[in-house]
């Protein structure tokens, strides 16, 4: 009996687990927690080709690439120009709260989040990698002046994890502002392949806690 109540209520935890960067999404722990940020255009989607309205994969075409929070931060080398496989999209995705979920209409133009979704095979090119939307509940965010400050910002304190150079873009629309906040000292530079990362979503975190919530309850009873 208890143990059915117990898993009752894990399973309504983890049907409505708090994300990991909030709901409104804290911007700067997004950029943190994505293998890359980028401006992409989606050029098309699976919504109506194997997929549904909340569960489908797209292709993006990259513009601008900003950020790398891998470990180690990937290069981003051959994305900028090229068209990538994006997959976990879904509004209402039924694991987010509220309605909410990850959307990648054709032609939308955003600031997006990914992680490297499958293991690439030895020698695949970047843009041949299927990657996934880091937060399935958010999704991109505006290609505005005010989240490029917060990427700046976000850089400006881990130089390390800036894309630079040819990989970055050269679209003028690209630059970052100049950041609002002071450098770190940290110079380590950003190079090396892409790496693999699952994108991992804290759910495993919360249902421990949520399981030892509901032992402790038990217990004390
Ligand atoms: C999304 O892409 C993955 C990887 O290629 C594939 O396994 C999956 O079937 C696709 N899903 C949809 C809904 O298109």
């Amino acid at each position: 009996m208890f143990l059915q109540i117990a898993s009752l209520l894990i399973a309504s935890a983890s049907a409505q687990f708090t994300d990991k960067c909030g709901l409104p999404a804290d911007n700067a722990c997004l950029v943190k927690n994505a293998q890359y940020t980028f401006v992409g255009t989606v050029t098309s989607n699976t919504i109506s080709s194997g997929g549904s309205a909340s569960n489908y994969n797209a292709t993006l075409s990259v513009r601008c690439m900003f950020a790398s929070f891998s470990s180690p931060p990937s290069s981003g080398e051959g994305l900028v120009g090229n068209t990538i496989t994006v997959t976990g999209w879904g509004v209402p995705n039924p694991k987010c709260p509220n309605g909410l979920g990850a959307a990648a209409n054709v032609q939308d133009t955003n600031i997006y989040f990914i992680n490297v979704a499958q293991r690439p095979q030895a020698g695949q090119s970047a843009q041949n990698i299927i990657y996934a939307v880091q937060d399935i509940c958010v999704g991109g965010i505006p290609f505005n002046q005010a989240n490029l400050q917060t990427i700046s910002d976000v850089l400006a304190q881990n130089p390390g994890n800036a894309i630079t150079g040819a990989a970055a873009g050269t679209d003028a629309a690209c630059t970052l502002p100049k950041s609002s906040v002071s450098s770190s000292s940290s110079t380590t530079g950003s190079s090396g392949t892409p790496q693999f990362n699952a994108g991992a979503r804290p759910e495993t975190t919360y249902l421990a806690f949520a399981a030892f919530l509901v032992g402790s309850v038990f217990l004390s009873m």
